[in-house]
């Protein structure tokens, strides 16, 4: 029962945090989108004498809108003002309660690859807040520093070290638990901008102008930096979210290559539209992105290890025994793994029919990409991976 609330809290965080990750996004494309394709009004017209910088008109919803940027602020503020920030907040805390339920709380079956290192639970998840916390520290301190006035050289040094996080993690955790958490260090840097630099300079402004005075334009400018920085983070952080799906990426011997080729791609794609709001069809940023991604498609190609000899006949029984001594544990109806309630994506292999059903996807986890047993958790060795890969082969006949 208690694995199974477990569960379901995941389920409600999962939702929770995807609805709100959508309006975040949402907003930041919006706001990018709103910010590059401003036009200035005309010199002489009353919108320039207010002090607006630029405007737009867009349809949308039946209705007509024509938003309006002031260079600094306008003269009087109206009472009532829009703020974005639940958004990030509600991302972010419910982010990080999943990471806690569905990475930390299994640290064991989730995050230690004893292929890669043997670590403790503690000393995995220590490694998880570490790289949480150490991000935003060094990251805030680039932008702070004189190298955060030279806009594209910080964005390839933050490209760079984050590149070093995920080689780094994957040489400590395993794949999916590494990539997952470049992931959550990204989005901790992003939650971290709203939360301690865009916000307070906002607030900031906002004071100075009830107090009558000019707010100051380094809080608009540094607000606006982070904020430019979180709209390049969104594509690659969205697609760690959804990585671990996709074995072939984060259980490649180079994953945190594929994963700098991906988030590369990702950060070319937002630039084009960001440039294509601007007014200019930068095609190049896209056909480089996708050179990318082919690359990473030809790479990722499977590449089945070789494997001993089998000796013997390769029959259903034979499979199903070693099944049963190394998957069952996850794979059954109840299963006895510690934290795991149900079995795992649907898969149960306590039965002839079940290991029959499911033969392909069965060869793809263990021979192909060998995440499973999960972890090795249940120490399967070649020997039964090549029967497993002799019987699939073979076309899994079910005697
Ligand atoms: C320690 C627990 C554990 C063990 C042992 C284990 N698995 Fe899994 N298995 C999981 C988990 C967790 C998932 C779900 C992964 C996910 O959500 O992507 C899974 C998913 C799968 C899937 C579905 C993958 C997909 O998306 O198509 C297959 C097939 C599978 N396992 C086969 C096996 C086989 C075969 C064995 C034995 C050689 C095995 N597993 C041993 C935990 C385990």
């Amino acid at each position: 029962m208690e694995a199974h609330l477990i569960e379901m809290l995941g389920m409600l965080l999962r939702w929770l945090h995807v609805v709100a990750g959508i309006a975040w996004v949402g907003s930041s494309f919006y706001f990018v989108w709103l910010d590059d394709s401003l036009d200035p009004p005309p010199p002489d017209s009353e919108e320039a004498r207010k002090g607006v910088s630029g405007e737009l008109w867009a349809v949308h919803g039946g209705g007509f809108y024509n938003p309006q940027k002031y260079a600094v602020a306008p003269a009087r503020l109206p009472d009532k003002l829009h703020w974005f920030k639940w958004e990030a907040y509600t991302t972010w805390l419910s982010g990080t309660a999943l990471l806690v339920i569905v990475y930390w709380m299994r640290a064991q079956a989730m995050m230690v690859d004893p292929t890669v290192a043997s670590l403790t639970s503690a000393q995995a998840v220590g490694i998880g807040i570490a790289s949480m916390i150490g991000s935003w520290i060094v990251y805030d301190l680039l932008c702070r520093s004189p190298l955060g006035r030279h806009d594209g050289l910080i964005a390839l040094i933050v490209f760079g070290l984050l590149t070093l996080l995920a080689w780094e993690l994957s040489r400590t955790l395993g794949g999916r638990a590494a990539y997952i958490h470049v992931g959550t260090s990204i989005g901790t840097i992003m939650a971290a901008n709203v939360f301690f630099v865009i916000i307070p300079g906002q607030k900031r402004m906002v004071a100075a102008m009830r107090a009558g005075r000019k707010p100051n334009p380094a809080d608009g400018a540094r607000g606006k930096q982070r904020s430019v920085h979180n709209n390049y983070f969104t594509l690659p952080v969205v697609f760690i979210m959804i990585s671990n799906h996709y074995a072939a990426t984060y259980s490649h011997p180079y994953a945190w290559a594929v994963l700098a080729l991906i988030s590369a791609a990702g950060v070319l794609m937002r630039h084009f539209f960001n440039r294509r709001h601007k007014g200019a069809f930068s095609v190049h940023y896209l056909v480089a992105a996708a050179v990318l991604l082919g690359v990473v498609v030809l790479w990722t190609a499977p590449h089945i290890q070789p494997l001993p000899p089998v000796t013997g006949p390769v029959t259903l029984d034979r499979v199903r025994s070693i099944v049963g001594q190394r998957c069952v544990t996850c794979h059954s109806q109840a299963p006895t793994f510690p934290g795991i309630a149900q079995p795992p994506a649907g898969v149960v292999l306590q039965t002839a029919d079940g290991i029959v059903q499911n033969a392909q996807r069965i060869y793809q986890q263990v021979v192909v990409t060998r995440i499973m047993p999960l972890g090795n958790a249940s120490k399967m060795t070649d020997e039964e991976r090549a029967v497993i890969a002799a019987w699939v082969t073979s076309g899994a006949p079910a005697r």
